[in-house]
Parts: structure tokens; sequence; C-alpha cells
């Protein structure tokens, strides 16, 4: 299991999205709490700023930074699109791809995992339904994050309101990839969520809200890698 290249305990991704709170200087300021937290209990958190914060956030953090999308398009004339080379340009090491605020059909998923590879990106493509991430998981991408998107934002963790979603979807992607790394997350705010998650078979989640918009973003972000060390 190899998802984020070298590491192969649970992992934490905190996606900023657009929020304020994680934009520009706040970026790079939250970025490093997650890398000391990182630092401190020898949990792997990566961190996925919006595209102009990845420069200033890859030279602040060890910890693996990603895109938070890239397009299928290779160099050229593509006016306002992200093209791979340049997120890996920026020191990324891993994309995001298809999360549900950033929907891309499965022919652009293929195209563009195919172009992260190239450009030696890690791949996490997000997936709502059991037969969405079997079709995503025969494309062997390195992650794959089950996420509903009604659950999104919304502090009710995938984890313990839908786990029969995440276990079905589970099964699915075993029946053809047994390699790629599983993930969940919308919703999920506490580190029972994140032990809820790992005990339902995933290797880490996906996280928003509660860490970049919560008070206290380290202290979150503590209790859950301590969680995750004691379901070891
Ligand atoms: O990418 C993670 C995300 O969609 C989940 O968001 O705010 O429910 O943790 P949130």
């Amino acid at each position: 299991m190899t998802g984020i290249k070298g590491s192969r305990a649970p992992h934490i991704i905190v996606n900023f999205k657009t929020y304020i709170e994680a934009t520009g200087k706040r970026a790079v300021q939250l970025a490093k709490i997650a890398n000391q937290v990182s630092k401190d209990s020898g949990v792997t958190i990566a961190v996925a700023p919006q595209f102009t914060d990845l420069k200033s956030v890859t030279e602040a953090v060890e910890i693996p930074v990603f895109s938070q999308h890239v397009d299928s398009i290779k160099p050229g004339a593509y006016t306002g699109h992200i093209l791979a080379e340049a997120v890996k340009a920026a020191g990324a090491s891993g994309t995001i791809l298809n999360h549900s605020e950033r929907r891309i059909k499965i022919s652009e998923i293929e195209e563009a995992l195919s172009l992260a590879r190239i450009s030696d990106l890690a791949t996490l493509v997000c997936t709502d339904t059991p037969g969405v991430s079997a079709a995503v998981a025969s494309l062997n991408p390195d992650m794959i994050a089950i996420e509903p998107p009604d659950l999104i934002g919304t502090g009710v963790a995938v984890s313990k309101a839908r786990p029969e979603l995440i276990t079905n979807a589970i099964k699915r992607i075993r029946s053809v990839n047994n390699l790629v790394d599983i993930l969940c997350g919308a919703g999920v705010s506490t580190p029972e969520d994140v032990l809820k998650a790992l005990e339902l078979g995933t290797r880490g989640v996906l996280v928003s809200s509660s860490v970049v918009k919560g008070l206290n973003p380290g202290q979150l972000l503590e209790n859950m890698t301590d969680e995750i060390l004691r379901s070891k």
C-alpha cells in the first residue's frame, strides 16, 4: 500500500477547498500546523491547498501537498486550465481528481490519471457510490476516497451515518483492485469518526471543514492522530 509515496501509515488528507481560513498566508499557517502534528505523531498528513497557494505551501512544509484537481490536458494552448506538469513544478506530490465539487467525466479521469502518472503525481480519486468506486478502481489510481456529497460539510460523518456505503464500496473496489488505498470522507469531524473509518476497512480520511474552519485545527489533528496510533 503506497498511496502516498514512502508511507504505510493510515492517512489524513486535509482539503483546504476555497475556504478563506485556508487561503494565502493562512494556507501556509494551516499547512505548517499539519506538518508539525505529522512530525510529532509519525502519522502521514497531507494537505490540498488551492492552486495559487501550492508553491508557498510546498516551500514551507515537508508533508505531501496535493492539488485539488488537474485537467486532462497536455502542455499547449489551454487558457485557464491546470496542467499536471505545472502542479508538479509547484512542488506538489499528488492530486485529487473528481472531487464532488469538481466532478469530471470518467474519460477525463482516465486521461488525467495517465497525465498525473507521467508527472509523477500520486492520485486520489473521489467517488460517491460503490459502482463508481469499482469503475474508478479499474483505472488503478493510487487512492480512492469514498465521499457521499450530501454529507459533505454537515459534521455528520459518513463512517458513522453511512457505514454500509463504505463497506459495499470496499467490496466492489476489491473485486477489481487489490492494491488501491481506500479512504473515506464527508462530515468527518471527530477522532471517533476517524477510528470508525479505520474499523470499516479504510486506510484513512479526507477531511475539510472540521479542521479548516475549526477553532483549534492543531488540537483536532493531534486528537485524530492519537486515535489512529491507538488503533494500531
Ligand atoms: O474533500 C473532503 C470533503 O469533501 C469533506 O468535507 O467538510 O465534510 O470534511 P467535510
